[in-house]
């Protein structure tokens, strides 16, 4: 775990970071993003201490840095930067050793399994790139190289500043997909810094978005795309951004909260009587503690004749129903394949939470077109 605590830098009367305060998981990729100036660079040169703040201080583990020894830290810490920081003279299987050899505590053997796992695993083929020098790759090349060296030093902590800022977009993109899947695996601390909000949301378990030196908003880029504190924020990342990641789009986003149920000892009388007032042509059961158990619809109860017969004797028991956190594609996808009117949307632990219907559905599609002519407006 990394913690920011009260962090501020100044340089002459400028104030380059105030008073930040800041705690990274161990274990998750957070993305530092803002505009040009704003601090990211200074906060991530922090941590391995080419940065010491005017006041505050820096805890990993909970050990404050400043009492650390700065050889050991940086040791633990891999870090990339914009142009790789690759040393021209040494060859690519030399670069990527070079930090487990400094260690000094693993064999030459394993070392060299290493790298050569490593190079496999950001795409680079061992054979043809461990004995050649940075200079004879292409940037892209480069920059895998970077991130399998940051890699190696089996540091628990990352470091990236707009590692592929340089690249074309298909490499980038590329590369994107290798970091995500070798973070799925290796599960490291990774600061990493964009300017791009594409880039964070693809990576990003939280983004750490910053203005001017102080932090304007620190959360999932769920949360960011649908609460932006500010408008700041809002402009920053886009008035429609939550439309191009609909799997950010939720039931809970979605569902009438409020649907009507009735218990099954009710009978069709009842049952009409309840319809008729709401406006309704199908009533979800729910036992005592709000779990859902069947629905009935009009036509069921149309098919039988006494009245007097309990809704839990006609009640469709299979009903197919959502997740609170199931996402707006699933949904679309179930209502097309089954031809659905609605689906009910349930907790986790079987409780009944809300409704999606068609017309919930119609005015969340909705508002992304009002939303597009808002901003087409401006
Ligand atoms: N040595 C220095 N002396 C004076 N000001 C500095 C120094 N280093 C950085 N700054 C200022 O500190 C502020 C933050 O710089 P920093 O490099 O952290 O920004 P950044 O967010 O990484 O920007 P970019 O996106 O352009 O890389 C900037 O206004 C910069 O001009
Ligand atoms: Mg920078």
């Amino acid at each position: 775990m990394i913690k920011f605590e009260n962090i501020t830098k100044k340089i002459g009367s400028k104030t380059i970071l105030e008073n930040i305060n800041l705690t990274i998981e161990k274990g998750s990729l957070i993305v530092l993003i803002g505009s040009s100036g704003c601090g990211k660079t200074t906060s991530l040169k922090m941590i391995n201490k080419l940065i010491e703040p005017t006041s505050g201080e820096i805890y990993i583990n909970n050990m404050p840095i400043s009492k650390m020894n700065t050889i050991d830290l940086r040791r633990g810490i891999g870090y990339v930067i914009q142009n790789t920081g690759l040393f021209p003279h040494m060859t690519i299987k030399e670069n990527i050793s070079l930090i487990p050899k400094l260690k000094n505590i693993e064999s030459k053997e394993s070392i060299a399994t290493k790298t050569n796992d490593l190079l496999n695993l950001v795409g680079l083929c061992p054979e043809d790139y461990l004995d050649k020098y940075p200079s004879e790759l292409s940037g892209g090349q480069q920059q895998r190289v970077g991130v399998a060296r940051a890699f190696a030093s089996d540091a628990e902590i990352i470091l990236m500043d707009e590692p592929f800022s340089a690249l074309d977009p298909i490499t980038r993109s590329s590369l994107q997909e290798e970091l995500f899947s070798l973070q799925q695996e290796l599960h490291k601390t990774i600061i990493f810094v964009t300017h791009d909000m594409e880039e964070a949301i693809k990576l990003a378990d939280k983004i750490c978005i910053m203005i001017n030196g102080t932090i304007a908003q620190f959360d999932t880029p769920e949360n960011i795309l649908k609460n932006p504190a500010n408008d700041f924020i809002k402009d920053f990342i886009g008035t429609n951004r939550v439309w191009d990641n609909p799997e950010f789009i939720k039931a809970t986003d979605i569902m009438i909260k409020t649907p009507i149920s009735v218990s099954s000892s009710r009978n069709i009388l009842q049952a009409i009587e309840i319809m008729r007032t709401n406006k309704v042509d199908s009533l979800l059961i729910v036992d005592k503690s709000n779990i859902l158990k069947g629905l009935v619809t009009l036509k069921d109860i149309k098919r039988s004749t006494a009245k007097e017969t309990k809704l839990e004797d006609i009640m469709e028991h299979d009903v197919i129903s959502v997740y609170e956190d199931d996402n707006i594609l699933k949904i679309l996808e179930l209502i097309n394949a089954h031809s659905f009117g609605y689906i009910p949307v349930i907790t986790r632990d079987n409780h009944l939470a809300g409704l999606v219907t068609r017309s919930s559905l119609i005015s969340v599609l909705s508002e992304q077109f009002l939303d597009m002519e808002d901003s087409s407006n401006e």
